[in-house]
């Protein structure tokens, strides 16, 4: 029987991670929905981005499970992510420098050449085939992004908000049905903001996406569900009216020093 919609696509359940001395993440559960938005929020150092890297296997939890479509997600590496269905983007960009815009998207779809296996196996000629779809697919996925004129251009010769959108393109050319977003909208505003947005909500049509955001409104806006991370223990779980109106919540972004840009 095929799964139900309300069957959870990803599960953590007791995760705990401790660097040293410093307990990073203490007994976190997660249940992320399919085709929804997850938000995942907290001040600095909440633990964030270690859960992301748990939850895609890059940090291996002293305790706890995570499960991907009912299954263990365990002893997996990361780059054989994408085979699994799920898709990453850093928080900072993390893109190839010594790649075009156009190869950076194209390994994004097939970072171990999974999509060339039936190829080989079956003898006919698969390898072409494939790679020809791949830059296809690819070069749509810019269209979508409107950067394919620049899809021979090394990214660092783009503005930070096209570079964003390669990153994200990446991403998304695996067509995973989970994508994790670490911090998508930092350093983008007006009209890139709203375009991400749109984007988010166009990706949850179709598959389950979480969101790690400092951008109150974008994660209100988007957002059918956030769960609140403070000092790597989960606050609070819940629709975003209600996670808005929590004390606990409002009581762990005041009570966090805001690191200002000092410029120091
Ligand atoms: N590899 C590591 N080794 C040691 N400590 C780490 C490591 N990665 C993260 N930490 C610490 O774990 C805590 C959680 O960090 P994490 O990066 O997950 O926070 P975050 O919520 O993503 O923060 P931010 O909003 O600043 O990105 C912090 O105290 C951080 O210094
Ligand atoms: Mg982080």
């Amino acid at each position: 029987m095929a799964p139900t919609a309300s069957s959870p696509l990803m599960e953590a359940e007791g995760v705990t991670v401790r660097f040293g001395g410093l307990a990073a993440l203490s007994d976190v559960g997660l249940s992320i929905a399919p085709q929804s938005v997850t938000g995942l929020i907290g001040p600095n150092g909440a633990g964030k981005t270690t859960l992301f890297n748990v939850l895609t296997g890059v940090v291996r939890p002293q305790r706890g499970t995570v499960t991907f479509k009912g299954r263990p997600l365990r002893g997996h590496r990361p780059h054989r992510l994408a085979s699994l269905g799920i898709s990453r983007t850093f928080q900072g960009l993390n893109l190839f420098g010594l790649m075009t815009v156009l190869d950076n998207v194209i390994v994004g779809a097939d970072p171990l050449g999974r999509s060339r296996l039936p190829g080989m196996l079956t003898g006919l000629g698969g390898y072409e085939r494939d790679e020809r779809e791949l830059a296809d697919r690819a070069m749509a996925l810019l269209e979508e992004f409107g950067i394919a004129d620049v899809a021979h251009a090394l990214p660092a010769t783009l503005p930070y908000g096209l570079q964003k959108r390669v990153a994200l393109a990446r991403a998304l050319a695996a067509e995973p049905e989970l994508l994790l977003l670490d911090e998508p909208a930092s350093g983008l505003s007006g009209a890139d903001l709203a375009d991400l947005a749109a984007v988010i909500r166009r990706c949850s049509r179709t598959m389950g996406v979480v969101l790690v955001e400092h951008h109150m409104d974008l994660v209100m806006d988007v957002c059918d569900h956030i769960v609140v991370l403070n000092f790597g223990r989960v606050i609070c779980s819940g629709p975003p009216a209600a996670v808005q109106a929590d004390p606990a919540v409002a009581e762990a972004y005041l009570g966090t020093p805001v690191q200002e840009d000092a410029g120091d």
